[in-house]
């Protein structure tokens, strides 16, 4: 073998052992994921509070179901960002209220929960009760996109997987129209995002990337206009 092929031999080795690497630094993180999960519901359950998986809303309405943001990742997200207190923030699409009770010690003035799903919106309902006690909260439901008004006393939008690129528009359009209502800074946390074209059409700039992993359920943008 000449010594040209086997350099060769080495790269293809070496390139194949580079995949390997990042496949199961992905297998790995989706695996802690799926342990803690597990975990968080049993522990939360315990308690009285249902965060279990919900696929009606797939069946109801075609869209999105209630699968919860990857454990502790909104939280991580929000400890980089080190937004200023008294902000207002609002989950779109915010199922049983998971993210609520999970960003309540960020010092934000009020909590927001907007969910299509009336049954998930009542249990959202049930286990805020139990769980937030001392920061106002509120819990909309409504489509998103039918929301025009009810965004302006929010900041913060977080969303997880929720638009499509064209209802993604729609979205953007809405928030610029509420900054158009109610002069303030937008911020956008938005998780397994579709694109980021709709974002520049309406001049919203990237301010962080947060990636745990190359899946997108791990990758979080942060927009601001
Ligand atoms: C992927 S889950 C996210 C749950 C939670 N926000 C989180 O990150 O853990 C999406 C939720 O959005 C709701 N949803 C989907 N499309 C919606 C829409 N257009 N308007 C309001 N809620 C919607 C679903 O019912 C589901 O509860």
């Amino acid at each position: 073998m000449s010594n040209l092929s086997i350099g060769i031999w080495i790269i293809f080795f070496f390139l194949i052992l580079v995949m390997i690497a990042i496949v199961s630094k992905d297998v790995v993180v989706w695996l802690i994921n799926l342990v803690c999960s597990k975990f968080y519901e049993y522990r939360y359950k315990t308690k009285g509070i249902d965060f279990s998986l919900d696929i009606s809303t797939k069946y109801d309405f075609n869209l999105p179901p209630y699968i919860r943001s990857p454990y502790s990742h909104v939280f991580q997200v929000l400890n980089r960002l080190k937004l200023q207190p008294g902000l207002r923030f609002v989950d779109c699409g915010s199922g049983k209220g998971n993210i609520l009770y999970d960003v309540r010690t960020f010092g934000f003035e009020l909590l927001g929960g907007i969910e299509i799903n009336r049954s998930l919106h009542d249990i959202a309902k049930k286990n805020m009760s139990k769980l937030l006690h001392d920061i106002p909260y509120i819990l909309i439901n409504k489509p998103v996109l039918d929301c025009d008004k009810e965004f302006d006393q929010f900041d913060v939008f977080y969303c997880y997987g929720l638009f499509k690129e064209c209802s993604l528009n729609d979205f953007l359009m809405k928030l610029v129209d509420s900054q158009k209502r109610n002069h303030r800074t937008i911020w956008i946390i938005y998780t397994n995002l579709v694109s980021k074209t709709p974002f520049e059409k309406y001049h919203f700039k990237e301010i962080y990337f947060f990636s745990r992993s190359s899946i997108c359920d791990f990758q979080t943008s942060v927009f601001q206009r």
